[in-house]
């Protein structure tokens, strides 16, 4: 089976980036499943239900999160209900949504889980335990789990990913919003890539306004970052191949969209 993931979607750019190339990227490569992550899709700030069920509606069957999940209040209204919404799964006990959920393709199940990094991240619950956690409990009914770790260090996502070998079909990273060129199979059959990049703002600094970024680091100042309105833009995503029997992926390869390199059927 062929599974499909769409990196940090920022904004209204990454949303209309996503709604113009899905269907293409699709027409492509036929995934079974497509994974997008929403962290940063309103306004570079969380997530809203709207945003949620456009991208189901343009053909995802899940979404995940981030550091970000919380940052737009309209999160805590549809959590709940949302069941193809996941959350880093290592926020404290009580906190609402989930970090493990189940997506169905014909008489398939594709675990997903979404964690979140701790190394220059804020203190959450350890990973690396909880993840050991959630893919004892997926495998106890699909052999086919993917793991979206949204972390900073390239050295933690590794980490996890190695920890995992074996045991899930891909570790692929997100959060800091640059597609990474080392796209492996590990030896034990598990997909990985340290970061999948994001779909948003081209010529933004981390999909937002450059000057206001340039202005913090030359005045230490705090300074609102917002998305820009208008410019090129980008989409970055990952597309794996997948044994349905075993889960290990036999391919994982990026796709990476903007005008230095354009999109070719
Ligand atoms: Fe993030």
């Amino acid at each position: 089976m062929k599974l499909l993931f769409i990196g940090d979607v920022v904004g209204s750019p990454g949303r209309d980036m996503l709604k113009e190339y899905l269907p293409r990227i699709k027409e492509k490569y036929k995934p079974h499943i497509t994974i997008v992550n929403g962290e940063n899709s309103a306004g570079g700030r969380g997530i809203t239900e709207k945003i949620y069920r456009e991208f189901l509606e343009w053909g995802a069957q899940a979404v995940t999160l981030g550091n970000h999940a919380w940052d737009n209040r309209d999160i805590f209204e549809f959590i709940e209900s949302a069941k193809n919404l996941v959350r880093p799964a290592n926020f404290p006990k009580g906190t609402p949504g989930e970090g493990l959920k189940y997506v169905r393709f014909n008489q398939l199940e594709v675990a997903i889980i979404n964690l979140q990094g701790r190394t220059f991240m804020p203190p959450l619950d350890d990973p690396f335990e909880k993840a050991e956690e959630l893919v004892e409990e997926a495998r106890r009914r699909t052999p086919i789990i993917f793991v979206d770790f949204h972390a900073e260090a390239t050295s933690e996502k590794q980490a996890l990913s190695w920890f995992l070998d074996g045991r899930v079909s891909a570790v692929i990273g997100t959060h800091t919003h640059v597609q990474t060129a080392d796209n492996r199979i590990l030896p034990g059959g598990t997909g990985y890539l340290s970061d999948v990049g994001m779909t948003g703002p081209y010529d933004g600094i981390l999909g937002m306004e450059r000057e206001a970024v340039i202005h913090r680091f030359l005045t230490s100042l705090p300074t609102r970052f917002e998305v820009p309105k208008e410019g090129r833009t980008v989409l970055s995503a990952a597309i794996l191949d997948i044994d349905e029997k075993s889960g290990s992926c036999k391919k994982i390869d990026r796709i990476l969209i903007n005008e230095d390199n354009p999109f070719f059927h």
